[in-house]
């Protein structure tokens, strides 16, 4: 694993952003698994910077999320779909056609799930990965568990997964309790993933997941097994390894 060490959450943010950037330098019609969440937002920030200043372009660029809240519309200012024009689609030249997030409002599970396999399929697999690092060390919405569940799936949301997503809405019971998420083999099949981690309160889990046994019950400690792998985390996230 590679492991890129920034000062604070700009630093972080920069340097993500500057890898995502020379993946779409290098292929242009390549295909970013990308995450919402608040530690990516400043990374989507710089890109945001760039393409309006004629350094990138997004037109070519297919994309797949990792995850989608059940049972929420996409017009929810909630929904994963919306985060995702908010700071990303909406200010960059992709063309919407090609990007991808569950169907949150597909009340079949196995078909929502099915179809996302699919479509992560037809675009060919995931050139890089970004994904963030919840404090249980899950993935996606991949909580821990005894298990990898290898492809998408319908998932019930840890109780402090949903204690940590609420500051997003009005109260505890406004939360959704489930979500579709890529599964653990959709995820390691990318062929390159990139990992954001910013804070104090991270460390821990910074340094279960990437330096302490492979587990299902620290989802993202499977990435100790993917060969190509980079951390991008300040001073405070590193701080206990
Ligand atoms: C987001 C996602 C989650 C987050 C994780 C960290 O699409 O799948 O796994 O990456 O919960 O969230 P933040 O960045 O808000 O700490």
């Amino acid at each position: 694993m590679n492991i890129v060490r920034a000062k604070d959450y700009q630093d972080m943010s920069k340097k993500a952003a500057g890898i995502i950037a020379s993946q779409i330098i290098m292929k242009p019609n390549c295909v970013l698994g990308l995450a919402t969440g608040s530690t990516p937002i400043g990374a989507y920030e710089n890109l945001v910077e760039w393409y309006q200043n004629g350094d990138l372009d997004f037109s070519k660029v297919s994309s797949v999320n990792l995850d989608e809240y059940r049972g929420i519309t996409r017009e929810n200012d909630q929904s994963y779909y919306y985060f995702m024009n908010k700071n990303l689609f909406g200010k960059v030249n992709i063309d919407k056609a090609n990007t991808h997030l569950p169907d949150g409002m597909e009340s079949d599970s196995d078909k929502a799930c099915s179809d996302y396999n699919k479509a992560i399929e037809a675009v060919g697999g995931i050139d890089l990965q970004l994904l963030g690092l919840g404090h249980n060390g899950h993935i996606g919405f991949n909580e821990p568990s005894e298990e990898f569940v290898p492809d998408t799936h319908c998932v019930d949301l840890a109780p402090s997964t949903i204690e940590a997503n609420k500051r997003f809405f009005a109260s505890y019971d406004d939360v959704p309790k489930q979500a579709y998420t890529m599964g653990i083999r959709n995820i390691m099949l990318a062929r390159k993933v990139l990992v954001v981690v910013s804070g104090e309160d991270k460390a821990a889990i910074v340094r279960d997941a990437f330096f302490g046994p492979i587990t299902p019950k620290v989802q993202a400690s499977v990435l100790q097994l993917h060969p190509n792998v980079t951390l991008v985390a300040d001073e405070a996230a590193l701080s206990l390894i």
